[in-house]
């Protein structure tokens, strides 16, 4: 059986293999943290983006959509609190002059102590077979136990210092720890420093500080600011949303685990405005909401999880994470939050400008709350991805490799293969994937044994091959293969489209 690691290598170079993400700038040894989506990668990204945005905006007659520029005002991101507070700690080797998150270095060496807990387990676990009872080894096992403690002091000191932004504790920690640069060895760190993640640049051609501006780290304050206008033009009534699909950039000091965590990355965010008050019975209707998007698409459900927040932003009153069982463990998929009127409030008082709507059935005006929705377009991308590679071994000895993409999301709809390149079949095939391609992407191949053919298919994904075959020139007729099951079913021509938009409905 191979580990969770030697999955998520298989999923990345998969992912390269089969035209789906590229690093980008590969010819210049690419750009860290900094992905191309390819030809599959990028259908797949923006059937998500479809989906999203169809159960968001389509099927919501108080959620309507913006697509809002990158850059904005520079006191935007005063008023977020991005200038002040949008920091990670940060630390350098002085021998290798390379940087690193004070805090990942510290969580990584708690890391390898739990590495060792498991290969305890795993051990224990061959050993006794069975009746292994891995709850009873860890309460009572010493070397664990030791172990379990150890960990459980170093996040203590980690978190209350990060809680109380006290950088000389973390760099103490690291030191009382021993840790080492992994690239030179060498314990020679500098103190821990406050790092802003936000890009910056210049606008114009005169370089001085009234002209830096930012490239923003999420999509959400483009709402913000543009809430009124929305709300206006719009006619909206409270409760009513804004949604948005976009870009965003911050520049993550460790970035890794391919697109989990990236520089330039995009956002699908919905802001919800309630009247005071109601916020938290809001917060948990999009919690619901919000899962049940997810589950809708098949995967299964013990690959999700919430975790609620028990530490709040200071402009939350709740918030939980929607968590997926990546190859790396159950991480942050989509974040669920209600933030009050913290953002709508700040841009009041940083612009002068009244952000208060009147309310005709309250009689009344006030700044409304907001509950946002926030999930990562690539993280969705990587969650759907791992989950769906899969390596079978066939009944008939034989094995393949197959990503079960629902199929709403797969890249390619469906593949139409003509059995041979002669008799009149290549003609045929073309006549139907003329017809198909008015509705869906498809794909046509003629070339290699037909075995061969559904095997490229399954590695992208294609739910349905269609074939045509002799018998279709007589009865036009033709089989219709099923990606997950490998059935094939005859069916007749007029039929195949009507099959195919059955078998992509979806009920959100
Ligand atoms: N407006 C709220 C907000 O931006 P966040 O938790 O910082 O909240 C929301 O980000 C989502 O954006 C995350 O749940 C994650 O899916 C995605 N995300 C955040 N940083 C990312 C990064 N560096 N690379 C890829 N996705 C990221």
């Amino acid at each position: 059986m191979q580990n969770n690691e030697d999955k998520f290598k298989k999923v990345i170079a998969h992912a390269k293999e089969y035209g789906f993400i590229f690093q980008s700038s590969e010819i210049y040894d690419g750009l860290s943290a900094v992905y191309d989506y390819a030809q599959n990668g990028v259908e797949l990204k923006n059937n998500i983006k479809n989906y999203w945005w169809k159960s968001m905006v389509q099927m919501n007659e108080n959620i309507v959509g913006i697509d809002s520029a990158i850059f904005m005002h520079p006191t935007v991101w005063k008023a977020s609190g991005h200038v002040g507070a949008f920091n990670d700690p940060m630390i350098d080797n002085k021998d290798s002059k390379k940087r690193y998150r004070a805090d990942v270095l510290v969580e990584d060496f708690m890391a390898k102590i739990e590495a060792k807990i498991n290969k305890d387990i795993e051990k224990a676990r061959k050993r006794f077979g069975d009746s292994f009872d891995e709850e009873q080894y860890r309460a009572t096992n010493s070397r664990i136990i030791e172990r379990q403690a150890k960990i459980d002091d170093i996040s203590k000191k980690l978190y209350g210092a990060m809680e109380s932004e006290n950088l000389a504790s973390i760099k103490t920690l690291i030191e009382e720890l021993g840790i080492t640069c992994p690239l030179s060895g060498s314990k020679n760190w500098t103190d821990v420093r406050q790092f802003n993640l936000m890009f910056s640049t210049q606008m114009g051609s005169i370089s001085d500080d009234a002209n830096e501006i930012y490239l923003r780290p999420e999509t959400a304050q483009g709402i913000f600011v543009n809430y009124l206008n929305v709300q206006k033009t719009g006619r909206m009534k409270i409760p009513f949303g804004i949604a948005q699909i976009g870009k965003a950039f911050r520049n993550e000091i460790v970035a890794r685990q391919f697109i989990f965590r990236m520089r330039e990355f995009e956002q699908m965010e919905m802001q919800f405005f309630v009247r005071p008050g109601e916020e938290l019975k809001w917060f948990e209707y999009w919690k619901n909401k919000r899962i049940a998007w997810h589950k809708a698409l098949g995967i299964p459900e013990d690959n999700y999880r919430f975790h609620d927040h028990e530490k709040l932003a200071h402009y939350a009153n709740a918030a939980s994470d929607i968590e997926f069982k990546f190859p790396f463990g159950f991480k942050e998929l989509e974040g669920i939050h209600s933030r009050t009127d913290f953002d709508l409030s700040a841009h009041q008082e940083f612009s002068g400008k009244k952000l208060q709507y009147f309310d005709p059935e309250l009689n009344k005006s006030y700044v409304p709350y907001v509950v946002e929705t926030s999930i990562g377009l690539d993280r969705m991308f990587l969650s759907i991805l791992s989950y769906a590679y899969q390596e079978e071994k066939l009944e008939d000895g034989s094995s393949r490799v197959v990503l079960n993409i629902p199929p709403i999301l797969a890249p390619v709809k469906a593949t139409v293969l003509p059995l041979t390149k002669k008799d009149g079949l290549p003609e045929k095939a073309k006549e139907i994937m003329n017809t198909l391609k008015q509705d869906y992407i498809c794909q046509y191949d003629e070339k290699d044994a037909i075995g061969k053919r559904y095997r490229r298919q399954d590695a992208i994904g294609t739910p349905y091959c269609i074939t045509i075959d002799h018998q279709t020139l007589t009865d036009n007729t033709v089989t219709i293969r099923e990606r997950d099951t490998m059935q094939q079913e005859r069916i007749d021509i007029d039929k195949l489209s009507g099959i195919i938009h059955e078998k992509l409905k979806i009920q959100f």
